[in-house]
């Protein structure tokens, strides 16, 4: 791999072993192993592969999982149900609703039924509320993720210029947040960009970190960052390509040769965060099973 290249398969395998030893040593003291309960509704296939690709880690670290998949036709009361039935479970302890879900599903108001004690992807406004005034809490995984990369490359986030592009709540909000926290992972002059930012190069090109997730493909190329630059490129967009055997490769939201030439580190797509997510998410569910968030019924 080229020498500015993030390797986040290889961060994640780093902390997949960690995880494994820990799982072993709470089941070596007589506990029962971690449950993660997967949800897929419809049959989106890139969120199949999220899903399989997060039961598959599962596996790896002694983690129990089940996946229960529903129709993209069920109504939000019946989803709610079936969520609350998780959450009386004492035999599961994180609870992955995998996203985006169908048109007529609001996520907010889904999200909102998981026990936040289960929430695993700390997505629910509790976790997120907490991680807004610094307690401890279940930090949302793709960020989580970043961060973690940031300190095995010795990326420094003090005092400097952080621009995230994308406002979502599943990475850009929780990123701008977590970045911006007065701890050893953030303090960084951080600016949260999205699709209403007018000039999107003017923010871009002052950054000394740069994190990208957006969806669109290309979105950000050579000439809208600083030589420098530590980049992470969260996107990944689904281009035809009649050469490959699956009919698509994979880009992130960067133009890749364009960025890479002036980055002194970038993530590449695949292999970058990805890899890292999932990692978080086995944490997280850890955490979740040894009750170290929420230690007692609150
Ligand atoms: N969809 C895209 N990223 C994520 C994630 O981290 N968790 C869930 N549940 N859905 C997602």
């Amino acid at each position: 791999m080229a020498r500015n290249i993030i390797d986040g398969k290889k961060v994640a395998g780093i902390i997949l072993q960690q995880i494994h030893e820990d799982v072993q040593e709470w089941v070596g003291r007589g506990n029962r192993p971690p449950k993660l309960q997967a949800i897929l509704i419809g049959d989106d296939p890139a969120s199949r592969t999220y899903v399989g690709a997060k039961t598959k880690a599962c596996r790896e670290v002694g983690i129990e999982s089940d996946t229960v998949s529903f129709p993209d036709t069920i109504s939000v009361r019946e989803l709610k149900e079936e969520i609350r039935k998780f959450n009386r479970d004492d035999g599961i302890d994180g609870i992955l609703l995998q996203l985006p879900l169908p048109g007529h599903l609001h996520p907010s108001q889904v999200i909102e039924t998981i026990d936040h004690r289960k929430d695993v992807d700390g997505f629910h406004p509790m976790n997120v509320g907490r991680l807004a005034v610094g307690q401890p809490t279940f930090r949302s995984c793709t960020p989580a993720g970043i961060l973690e990369l940031f300190r095995y490359y010795s990326v420094m986030t003090k005092g400097r210029n952080a621009v995230v592009v994308g406002a979502s709540n599943i990475v850009g909000s929780p990123m701008a947040i977590m970045l911006s926290r007065e701890n050893n992972s953030g303090k960084a002059t951080t600016t949260l960009c999205h699709k209403y930012t007018r000039d999107l190069t003017q923010h871009t090109i002052q950054a000394d970190i740069l994190i990208v997730a957006v969806g669109s493909p290309k979105l950000i190329t050579g000439q809208m960052v600083k030589e420098g630059v530590v980049v992470i490129d969260v996107g990944i967009n689904r281009l035809t390509d009649v050469t490959s055997k699956k009919g698509y490769r994979l880009v992130g939201d960067c133009d890749f040769d364009s960025v890479s030439e002036k980055a002194s580190l970038i993530t590449p797509v695949p292999g970058g965060v990805g890899p890292m997510t999932v990692a978080m998410l086995m944490k997280n569910t850890l955490l979740a099973a040894k009750k170290s968030i929420y230690p007692s019924k609150e």
